[in-house]
């Protein structure tokens, strides 16, 4: 049998050595074991607003740590190709639309149509020899509710509404109208596991949150203090929901230490909410990098993986779409003068991302995770294996553990996708 004390400690052992040792014995399943640093890549991803790829101009966006060009096909359809052109590998997004459908490499004026062939070259001669030899990668791209998602996978694409949020195809909700896209300095799974871990009650214990996220309790009461751990409450194919066990509220003793909070926020009702009534706050994450926190209205996040240290964060706040042009005002008043800066910036942007930002975690030590943690290790050890990267090709490229098998690699590539 296995024994973590068996193992003297040297003097010489180095502080990596000592954080191997101390996670022993405890769930070690790593955040890269089965997750790609990089993403998985057999889904569709957000890529831009539509309304940012127009006619004249590409556009460029980063994913997956790949660059690519955006710009509109001859019938209005947003194009994807690789942002490096294959002649000598200039950025095709510098360049110009000079012709219908197509974009022109701003270094030679070689042109490429919507499939990536280049049909021109503009200075080597009207019926240029290397214009057919010349063909840029494409990506599928898909317009919905007012953006242009890409899929990056090496197989075929699914239907898109498969990999869309749910609440993405239900036409009474609001989806995007209230929404938010930033830059976060952290890998993309970070944000993701970070909707499903409930730090809340420490990370967030001293902002205006709780107003929020506790609507129906009386106004005055003590604040929620100890979850008493994660306990999973649905699952499905490409899902996983949790809830905090057993919330305890107002002030505990700590043996050694004393009393935690030190105070107790505003004053202790005489009676507190009952411990076995659960905090009412299901937080939920799907494949690929979607978490929903439904707090008043849905707080949605999509984290779209732009470099291992580069996240694009698409955050929807999602609710009933309201029936009269007076109830969308009040609610869009609402969104921009209290949701907006409470939640997504005071929370989110200032309490959330800075503890994980890069610099600020460091996600290649051993890692011990606990009770706190069963949906995270519920993600990493389960739900990663889930993936259409692990369906199709049997594992998922940049991760640890098991990257693909090249046999089912080499069935995908034969059958032509
Ligand atoms: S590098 Fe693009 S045309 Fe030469
Ligand atoms: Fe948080």
């Amino acid at each position: 049998m296995a024994t973590t004390s068996a193992r003297p400690e040297s003097s010489t052992t180095s502080s990596w050595r000592q954080s191997g040792e101390e996670a022993r014995g405890a769930s070690q399943i790593g955040p890269f074991d089965y997750c790609p640093r990089l993403g998985f890549r057999e889904y569709w991803y957000p890529g831009v607003w539509a309304k940012q790829v127009g006619r004249k101009r590409p556009v460029k966006v980063r994913m997956l740590g790949e660059d690519i060009v955006l710009f509109r096909g001859a019938k209005g359809n947003v194009v994807a190709l690789t942002d490096w052109c294959p002649h000598r590998g200039a950025r095709l997004s510098l360049g110009e639309c000079d012709f219908e459908g197509t974009v022109t490499c701003p270094y030679h004026g070689y042109v490429f149509d919507e499939t990536g062939q280049c049909v021109a070259g503009l200075i080597e001669s009207v019926n240029s020899p290397l214009a057919p030899k010349l063909r840029a990668k494409n990506y599928p791209t898909a317009e919905r509710n007012g953006i242009v998602f890409i899929w990056m996978g090496m197989t075929a694409p699914v239907p898109l509404e498969d990999d869309l949020p749910w609440e993405f195809l239900d036409d009474s909700l609001n989806t995007t109208r209230h929404a938010r896209v930033r830059s976060w300095e952290t890998n993309w799974t970070e944000p993701t596991w970070q909707g499903i871990d409930y730090h809340e009650f420490y990370l967030h214990r001293r902002t205006r949150f709780w107003h929020l996220i506790d609507h129906k309790l009386p106004f005055l009461r003590p604040k929620p203090i100890v979850t008493n751990g994660i306990k999973i409450i649905d699952e499905g194919e490409n899902y996983v929901a949790c809830i905090q066990r057993d919330v305890e509220y107002g002030q505990n003793e700590y043996p050694g230490l004393g009393k935690w909070p030190r105070r107790t926020w505003w004053r202790r009702l005489p009676r507190a909410p009952r411990k076995d009534m659960g905090f009412g706050v299901e937080h939920t994450v799907q494949l690929p990098s979607i978490v929903r926190v439904p707090v008043g209205a849905l707080h949605l996040r999509w984290s779209v993986p732009v470099d291992e240290w580069d996240t694009r964060v698409w955050s929807f706040t999602i609710s009933k779409r309201p029936r009269t042009p007076l109830g969308q005002a009040f609610e869009d008043l609402w969104y921009y003068t209290y949701r907006l800066p409470n939640q997504l910036i005071a929370v989110n942007e200032k309490e959330d991302f800075p503890v994980f930002a890069k610099g600020a975690i460091n996600m290649d030590i051993p890692q011990k995770l606990g009770t706190l943690d069963v949906a995270v290790i519920h993600f990493r050890r389960h739900l990663a294996k889930k993936s259409r990267d692990f369906q199709r090709l049997g594992g998922a490229y940049g991760c640890v553990k098991q990257p693909p098998d090249p046999v089912r690699v080499a069935e995908w590539t034969a059958a032509g996708v």
